[in-house]
């Protein structure tokens, strides 16, 4: 645990020092669960979103993007459902005056008998050595299975409670499981009651005639409502695709773990809209689909997993959530859901208008079921940077804190540096720095011994360093530094921008 909390903290102070990431209006001590985006932050940030967009958009000849507004007209959320039900079982502990989510003190109190779990494989690991097979070991073992018993069958009970809204069962659960509050260590519960996690708002000058608004708590909605615009405009033909990236705002209680859960953050999400009686033909091709997306990256394939719902949402017939292995543990990275035709019906009831689409080969109309996938981009940045970051000793023993961001989503694709700040070094390699930054994001840097600046890059996560010396003003060739392998070779000038295109080529890395 406690190794897990210092790379987390790790993870945090990172961002901040090499400019990632900083807490919002820092100067006024900040805002919980509020985070900016940093000069190398943002750059990271809008390659994922590219790297998605690309995977949706670009390559689905059947799927197209939009950018809806946030603000949106008062009766979509009550069509959608998220006035009456979005909203958080909270439960207050009565010592510390502290307010938890009642799932969350649930699934926590899980989580620590999954580590048990952990904790016997690790041991059975040493004791069996290259014979242990851990798949069998998870199967038989009386101690894991019993735990593991334990962990369905309240997970089971916490998501039928729900479900039925039995919110004094929630309650008991706590109880029964001796769930203790984190801060004050005492049992002495509240009730668990529901809280709605929509921010509002207000539009228009003055108080009589302003309307009520709410900042989006998703941005699928953003896409439902464009539904018909979007189908006829862009002639499109069941199956289809609308994909939208954008902030959403949720007044979260229990915001916490950096970027992991935040009060203002941003959605990649996709409506799949498909003909009733397919949505689970596709609800399963989604699943595969953006599994594979996120196994491209190439952080790891034991990084991921399903978790199919018990607990669905009030507009879903299947759920599941690919999970990712943070620093914290396996958390949900993004939701595949199949949603039914329940937003488009609701909306054509509370708009009046039809949102149906018209089947020429049955010459019958109806409203499509959708099939969405919806991931945190933020999520998915500190999935990729706490990966990314790692502590390596080297052959000489040495050390390096090396940043191994995917080099197609890296900040900074080169650095360039003269070996010396003299003999037409510097002027040599801004040459160079001026003819690639049509093409790259591309730092100079000629201050420090040379090796500290391969570190400065490694810690930024810039997947190529060139170094000119005295022999680039003779043969125009330069060394080219591989942040990964930190090998060098001698290539031409000419070559570094094809050297560099083949490294983060979007269809080398995608169809990996
Ligand atoms: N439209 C469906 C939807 O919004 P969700 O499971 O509530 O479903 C989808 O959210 C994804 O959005 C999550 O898997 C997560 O990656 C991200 N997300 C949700 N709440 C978040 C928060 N408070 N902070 C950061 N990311 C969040």
């Amino acid at each position: 645990m406690a190794k897990q909390e210092d790379t987390f903290k790790k993870v945090i102070s990172h961002a901040k020092e090499y400019g990632f990431i900083f807490p919002s209006s820092e100067i006024y001590d900040g805002l919980s669960a509020v985070y900016d985006y940093a000069q190398n932050g943002v750059e990271l940030k809008k390659n994922i979103r590219e790297y998605w967009w690309k995977a949706m958009v670009q390559l689905h000849e059947n799927i197209v993007g939009i950018d809806a507004a946030i603000f949106m007209h008062p009766t979509t959320w009550k069509a959608s459902g998220h006035v009456d039900a979005f909203s958080d079982p909270l439960i207050d502990n009565k010592d510390s005056k502290k307010r938890y989510r009642a799932d969350v003190l649930i699934e926590d109190y899980c989580a620590k008998i999954e580590k048990k779990i952990d904790k016997e494989v690790k041991k059975a690991e040493k004791r069996f050595g290259d014979a242990f097979n851990k798949e069998e070991f998870l199967n038989t073992n009386p101690r894991v299975l019993g735990y593991q018993e334990k962990i369905n069958a309240i997970l089971k009970r916490m998501g039928q409670s729900l479900e039925k809204e039995d919110l004094a069962d929630v309650k008991a659960l706590i109880e029964e499981l001796g769930i203790v509050c984190p801060v004050s260590g005492s049992k002495n519960w509240t009730d668990v009651k529901q809280f709605n996690l929509m921010f509002g708002t207000k539009l228009g000058a003055d108080a009589a005639s302003s309307t009520e608004l709410y900042l989006r708590p998703e941005t699928a909605q953003g896409i439902f409502v464009n539904f018909a615009n979007v189908q006829k405009t862009g002639r499109m033909k069941i199956p289809f695709g609308i994909a939208q990236a954008g902030k959403a705002f949720r007044n979260e209680i229990v915001a916490r773990q950096f970027i992991f859960r935040m009060r203002e953050f941003e959605q990649m999400e996709m409506q799949f809209f498909v003909k009733p009686g397919t949505e689970m033909e596709w609800y399963n091709k989604w699943k595969e689909e953006r599994l594979n997306w996120h196994k491209s990256l190439g952080l790891g394939e034991d990084k991921y997993r399903f978790h199919d719902h018990d607990k669905l949402a009030h507009y879903a017939n299947a759920a599941a959530d690919i999970e990712f292995k943070f620093p914290f543990g396996f958390k949900e990275l993004e939701g595949i859901h199949s949603r039914t035709d329940f937003d488009l019906k609701a909306h054509e009831e509370f708009s009046g208008k039809k949102l149906q689409f018209f089947d020429h080969e049955t010459n019958t109309n109806y409203v499509p079921y959708v099939v969405e996938t919806s991931v945190g981009l933020d999520r998915l940045f500190l999935a990729i940077f706490s990966t990314a970051l790692q502590d390596e000793t080297l052959e000489d023993g040495s050390t390096r804190t090396v940043l191994k961001i995917p080099s197609i989503l890296a900040p900074t694709k080169i650095a360039v540096f003269p070996l010396l700040k003299k003999d037409g070094l510097p002027e040599k390699a801004k040459e160079i720095v001026a003819d690639l930054k049509y093409d790259f994001m591309v730092a100079y840097d000629e201050k420090d011994a040379v090796g500290r600046r391969y570190r400065r890059q490694d810690a930024l996560g810039t997947p190529f360093c060139v170094t000119l010396d005295h022999q680039t003003l003779e043969d125009n060739t330069v060394t080219i530094r591989n942040r990964d392998t930190m090998q060098q070779e001698r290539v031409a000038i000419s070559e570094i921008a094809a050297i560099v295109n083949e490294a983060i080529s979007f269809k080398k890395w995608i169809n990996k």
